[in-house]
């Protein structure tokens, strides 16, 4: 089989998680690796190296790495998205042999810079994918096969509701609103966003085929506005949530038409960086006309119980959950994680779309359509009233909207006692 050889930026949290995905994936390596932090790097080579995906070679640089990989994958922090792409493309201009190119969530911290990427990509003639892994799971990919005969049927569902919440990020730069992009809305509200949309998409139709009409959200600072938790925040990342305040909670609905049948469906989203649970949970839920389906990743069918007398030995929580809150009592063990939030399969996708020339299932116009819908829903919470798609004056602003909260303005629209 052809292996799709890749080149990673960034050596960072997610670099591993689809370092441990690529394990499970036949098709694609990962042939260099260059990030700011020699350290990260090297941690990411070695496991690489001693697993045997790759021959996880450290560059200087994109420009050196380049020359030597197939495709690159951006998993820098979303601040750096921009200058980590016009790197990639001055590499091609250069003569560089690249099929495409990989982003991480989100495309853009707002629709300018998302544009800007869809606008690079085209330029340098790179094939792109958007990476959405929930579009990848497992779970959401089953119930769809599973109810394929009711859909056909009685029709597609016509509610859905995803949620993706956890404690709070493992960086500073997540919890900065102006490097970050927002607060939970920016960072995981693209993702349930995005599931909705799919879940709600009738079979065989692409993942844009149902057209957003209009856009309601709501965002908040609950636990993390609070002084105890703001001088937390300030203590262990330097972030000043009373000078640049984020949403911690976020909340809305999205309602979607079919242009076929003229039929509504609406996903509603909740995200949250206060989530007081073992680890993360994404839940997703669905109806359709007599049909359900249901799924929450707090439900393994591996539970472990530490008591406190041992609990000092369970140092590293996360091995058992991402984003694990607690090492002792009764808690949920995802013995697979990656393949349960998707990697796997979105990194096949990838590889085999680029060795056959193509885009991939997701490419970069799709994460463009969720960056328009985040700020939609960022635009609907700050003027504090539903946002009407079909309007082109609202598309218009869309393209140059960049939220409070993003401009390190939040403290005028989120509340902090
Ligand atoms: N799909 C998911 O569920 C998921 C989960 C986590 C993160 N992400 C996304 O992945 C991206 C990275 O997040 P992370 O959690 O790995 O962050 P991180 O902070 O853990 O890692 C970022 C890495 O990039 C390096 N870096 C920073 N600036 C750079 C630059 N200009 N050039 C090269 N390297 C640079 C850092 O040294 C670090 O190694 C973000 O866009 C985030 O939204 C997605």
């Amino acid at each position: 089989m052809e292996l799709m050889r890749l080149g990673v930026v960034g050596a960072g949290f997610v670099a591993k998680f689809h370092a441990r995905a690529l394990m499970q994936v036949s098709c694609m390596e990962i042939a260099g690796i260059t990030s700011q932090g020699a350290a990260r790097a090297e941690q990411l080579s070695a496991m690489v190296r001693q697993n045997g995906f790759g021959e996880g070679v450290i560059y200087p640089s994109i420009a050196d790495m380049a020359n030597h990989v197939d495709a690159i994958a951006i998993y820098t922090p979303n601040l750096a998205r921009v200058e980590t792409m016009e790197q990639i493309v001055d590499a091609k201009k250069r003569g560089a042999a690249l099929k495409g190119v990989i982003c991480e969530k989100p495309l853009g911290r707002n629709v300018e810079e998302a544009q800007r990427m869809v606008d690079l990509a085209r330029e340098a003639e790179l094939k792109t994918a958007y990476f959405e892994n929930q579009i990848f799971m497992k779970p959401i990919r089953a119930q769809l096969a599973q109810l394929e005969p009711q859909q056909r049927a009685m029709g597609p569902l016509v509610l859905t509701r995803s949620a993706e919440e956890h404690g709070g990020p493992h960086e500073a730069w997540f919890w900065d609103p102006t490097k970050q992009g927002g607060g939970v809305l920016s960072d995981m509200g693209c993702h349930s966003i995005a599931v909705g949309w799919y879940t709600l998409t009738p079979l065989g139709k692409s993942p844009t085929f149902l057209q957003p009409i209009s856009v309601s959200a709501d965002c908040a600072l609950l636990k993390w506005g609070l002084p105890q938790w703001r001088e937390k925040l300030l203590r262990d990342f330097g972030v000043d949530y009373t000078r640049t305040p984020a949403e911690d909670f976020t909340t809305g609905i999205i309602t979607y038409r079919n242009p076929d049948t003229g039929q509504i469906a609406k996903a509603q989203f909740t995200n949250s960086w206060m989530f007081e649970k073992q680890g993360l949970r994404l839940f997703m839920d669905g109806m359709g006309p007599g049909y359900a389906f249901e799924i929450n990743t707090l439900n393994s069918p591996l539970q472990v119980f530490i008591g406190d007398v041992c609990a000092e030995e369970t140092a590293n929580a996360e091995t058992a959950l991402e984003k694990a809150t607690a090492s002792r009592g009764l808690l949920a063990v995802q013995y697979n994680e990656p393949d349960l939030y998707g990697y796997p399969d979105e990194n096949e996708d990838a590889s085999k779309a680029f060795l056959e020339g193509k885009d991939a299932f997701l490419p970069w116009s799709y994460g463009l359509e969720i960056t328009k819908l985040v700020m939609a829903a960022y635009m609907s919470a700050q003027q504090r009233r539903t946002v009407d798609l079909t309007n082109s004056a609202v598309q218009r602003e869309l393209e140059t909207f960049v939220p409070l909260i993003q401009q390190g303005r939040g403290a005028e629209v989120l509340h902090t006692t």
